[in-house]
């Protein structure tokens, strides 16, 4: 089944139209985590406040959503959310560490991805995100954590530096392994529907551990499932984004997926990448880490990214990764600005 998505209300589609490969105008500018730490005016809301609060919170969605569009002038709204919050639907309980990052206490149980509810279980998302698309002047981006990302926190409990729990469940049973790639990935397909029903007119699936499967089993484990996401999901004309760590090396398989768009990191050689790949548009690409830099080198990593793309109509500025929490608000704000005034 196919729909056609809703029609959009915003007038600045620059984003849009860099996901067609379509864009005329200069290069539009939105950031990963461009809510955030980072941000004093984030850290106004949250003071005090539990992250889970914010995350289920309608006006707090709504609030937090807006402040890199009001105080950046970013090119694209993402909703404030996290990858974990697809949990909600399946009534499996998480928290925030200050520090350590996302924790989940029960260890996991194949049972509890058995069923879901979507619809009701993350209603103050879609209404926040109802509220947004109608304020909002720039496009409005939903998101969800890949199948493969998101298993990877249910079995370790939450961050890890080696995956051990997951390898070992995958090299020691991986139909059941398969299993729960697959329940996640009917619930991560509607949950994007939702999202665009909401007003999303684009969607970003954040694949961010995929990196440590070997190439065999980013295949089978991450791509795989992510052409089931695209196969099952509704609103087959809005644009998807796919981003996962080492994305340039794996670039043709991805695009031959019908991705719209790979979010590239900072290992990639846009141009060079550019030249063989015609049919995608490409986000990324600067090093978040130069925000611990000087400004002058910003500014020149910034400029050499945009000369590599100069007149490409499908390239959208953006880090390899989210902003770090504790980059200097000032530099992030000077960077949107170089973007947006650039000429060569
Ligand atoms: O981009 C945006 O502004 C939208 C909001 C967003 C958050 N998380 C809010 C958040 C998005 C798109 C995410 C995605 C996310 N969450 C990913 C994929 C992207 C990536 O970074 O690889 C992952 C792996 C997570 C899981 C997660 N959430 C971690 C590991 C952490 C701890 C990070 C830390 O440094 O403390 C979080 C917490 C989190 N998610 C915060 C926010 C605003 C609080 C920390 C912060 O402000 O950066």
């Amino acid at each position: 089944m196919m729909k056609d998505s809703p029609t959009l209300k915003q007038d600045n589609l620059l984003v849009l139209d860099a996901l067609q490969g379509l864009n005329k105008g200069r290069a539009p500018i939105w950031l990963m985590r461009q809510a955030g730490r980072y941000m004093p005016a984030y850290q106004a809301v949250k003071r005090g406040k539990e992250l889970v609060e914010l995350f289920r919170n309608k006006d707090s969605i709504v609030e937090i959503t807006m402040q890199p569009i009001d105080i950046l002038g970013v090119d694209a709204a993402i909703v404030f959310s996290d990858i974990l919050i697809i949990l909600d639907a399946f009534g499996i309980d998480y928290t925030f560490q200050e520090k350590v990052g996302p924790l989940i206490s029960k260890p996991f149980d194949l049972k509890q991805v058995d069923s879901f509810n979507v619809e009701d279980k993350l209603s103050f998302l879609f209404e926040a995100m109802k509220q947004l698309s109608s304020d909002l002047n720039v496009p409005l981006l939903g998101f969800a954590g890949a199948p493969f990302t998101v298993a990877s926190y249910l079995i370790e409990g939450g961050s890890s530096r080696d995956f051990k729990k997951v390898k070992k469940w995958i090299y020691s049973d991986p139909e059941s392994f398969y299993h729960l790639l697959d329940r996640l990935s009917d619930a991560i397909a509607l949950f994007l529907d939702k999202q665009i029903e909401a007003g999303a007119s684009a969607v970003q699936l954040f694949d961010s551990w995929a990196n440590i499967l070997s190439h065999h089993d980013f295949h089978k484990y991450s791509l795989g499932f992510v052409k089931k996401i695209l196969e099952k999901r509704i609103y087959k004309d809005v644009p998807l984004i796919y981003f996962c760590r080492g994305a340039g090396h794996f670039s043709k398989e991805i695009a031959a997926l019908g991705v719209s768009c790979i979010s590239v990191d900072w290992t990639t050689n846009l141009k060079m990448l550019r030249r063989g790949l015609k049919e995608v548009s490409f986000q990324g690409n600067l090093d978040p880490a130069l925000f611990y830099g000087s400004i002058k080198n910003l500014q020149a990593e910034a400029s050499r990214i945009l000369t590599e793309m100069k007149g490409d109509g499908g390239f959208i500025f953006n880090l390899g990764h989210g902003i770090p929490p504790d980059a200097p608000f000032e530099k992030v704000k000077f960077l949107v600005e170089v973007v947006k005034q650039w000429q060569e």
